[in-house]
């Protein structure tokens, strides 16, 4: 005996495993339709997953028949029909219709069909193209890790901590701020970090984290770059430089699991090689001083042993210099996981950061390098708590005293050893997904190209 039609509830694409030999309602949208004769095949989703439905016309009535074979692409409609097992299909189920009704006409025709787009195309569309199965499978997998940067901090203790939008100061590059005028009377920036308002968090709180949009001003057109980006940061107070790079280490691992866990449909969708994500899952990441990692360079360029990416034109880095995109891939390339190189010169690194004490050249930071030429995904520091000292950096960069006089206050009274990072959250979604430019990781980016939709 068939069970009975229910139309007040609907079933999620992503249940109806779970309601084989059922009859039951989904609300859809058609994504696309084929037919011969007897029989038309709606292709239908409803976000939470794909499925196909069979209108085969001896199961329908006439006026049903007919409507399927009018409903257009991405009109929304309610389908009512039998769940059947099938192995072939996506999700291993197929609904055969009994019943269906468009619930709205489209207004002209739907401009991204089932032929090739360019991404120029594509991203001028994104409010649509949002619907389709490569930014759904992309963008459930940044939900995925967002829930997983929430629940890794929580499960260590740490309080999520909103830093400012509108600063007061620079933190990171000064070329790369956005200015905000207040007025005619006074101006702010956008936030290049929450790092400063998170290390007064750290202070009150111990733990602390932020997790919010960042803006810089990048004029590079690369595409690992964005003007505005979401940025995770946790800060720590007490921690040293080396328990900084064990918590960078367990976090991103954790992240990989996760998505690996949860997200199997997606990373299938997007034909990511999974395998590729099992060291970085494992953890025990590789890590290697800067000055080390100028010798790894430079041998790989002796021998011309160098990733397919790389031009073989590319120079060795001098010390002091900063290291470049090809390097970072480079250094990435010989392993299976990321890789963590610490103390860069100081020279190069931003203001705050704690010098080492065994030599005063380098600082105590790291950035973490994600593999297959994914490049930088984490920066982060032991950060000075020296009072003298910090003033001494601040104004030896040439900033301006008085917007520093609150950080500097997080010195004069209870300083302690601290440290932390920063994220970015679409170079770890790009590198979990395996594509190749940052936009398609965030819903609508925000690039020196790109302000629309
Ligand atoms: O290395 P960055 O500049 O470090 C900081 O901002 C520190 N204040 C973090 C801290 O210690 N709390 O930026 C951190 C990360 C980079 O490793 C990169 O993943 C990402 O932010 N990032 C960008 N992502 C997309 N587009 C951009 N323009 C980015 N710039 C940095
Ligand atoms: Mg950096």
């Amino acid at each position: 005996m068939k069970a009975p039609i229910n139309l007040s509830t609907p079933t999620s694409i992503a249940a109806l495993s779970r309601h084989i030999g059922q009859t039951v309602t989904v609300n859809a949208w058609l994504t696309d339709k084929s037919g011969k004769g007897k029989l038309q095949f709606l292709k239908l989703r409803d976000g939470s997953g794909f499925v196909q439905a069979t209108v085969f016309k001896a199961d329908v009535s006439e006026e049903v028949f007919e409507a399927a074979k009018r409903l257009s692409q991405e009109q929304s409609v309610i389908v009512v029909g039998e769940v059947r097992a099938d192995d072939r299909a996506p999700g291993g189920v197929e609904l055969s219709v009994r019943d269906l009704s468009p619930i709205a006409e489209t207004v002209g025709e739907y401009p991204i069909t089932p032929k090739e787009h360019g991404i120029e195309f594509l991203m001028d569309h994104r409010h649509l193209w949002l619907r389709h199965r490569r930014p759904w499978a992309i963008l459930r997998i940044r939900d995925c890790v967002q829930r997983g940067v929430t629940d890794f901090f929580h499960s260590q203790g740490f309080v999520r901590f909103d830093a400012p939008f509108f600063t007061p100061n620079a933190a990171e590059d000064t070329t790369e701020l956005f200015e905000i005028d207040l007025f005619g009377e006074d101006k702010a920036y956008l936030s290049q970090t929450g790092q400063l308002h998170a290390e007064a968090g750290a202070l009150a709180f111990g733990k602390v984290y932020t997790f919010g949009p960042t803006f810089r001003a990048e004029k590079s057109k690369t595409r690992r770059h964005l003007l505005e980006f979401w940025m995770i940061e946790p800060e720590v107070a007490p921690s040293t430089h080396a328990q900084n790079m064990d918590l960078q280490e367990a976090f991103v691992s954790s992240l990989v699991r996760k998505v690996l866990s949860e997200c199997q449909e997606e990373l299938g969708l997007l034909g990511r090689d999974v395998s590729r994500l099992a060291g970085a899952a494992e953890g025990n990441y590789p890590r290697v001083t800067y000055t080390e990692a100028l010798e790894i360079i430079r041998t790989h360029i002796q021998t011309g042993d160098l990733p397919p990416n790389v031009q073989p034109d590319v120079q060795p880095v001098e010390w002091g210099d900063d290291l470049g995109a090809p390097h970072e891939t480079i250094l990435g390339y010989h392993h299976d996981r990321p890789v963590i190189i610490e103390k860069y010169p100081a020279g190069i690194k931003a203001f705050y950061m704690q010098p080492d004490p065994v030599d005063g050249r380098v600082a105590l930071c790291d950035d973490m390098i994600a593999p297959e030429g994914y490049g930088e995904i984490i920066g982060g520091s032991e950060r000075i708590h020296d009072y003298a000292l910090l003033k001494e950096r601040i104004e030896a960069q040439g900033l301006p005293l008085e917007a520093f006089e609150w950080y500097l206050d997080l010195r004069r009274y209870g300083s302690m050893p601290h440290a932390g990072f920063g994220m970015g959250l679409e170079r770890v979604i790009a590198w979990i997904c395996g594509i190749d430019h940052i936009r398609e990781a965030i819903p609508f980016p925000r690039m020196l190209t790109r302000m629309s939709p």
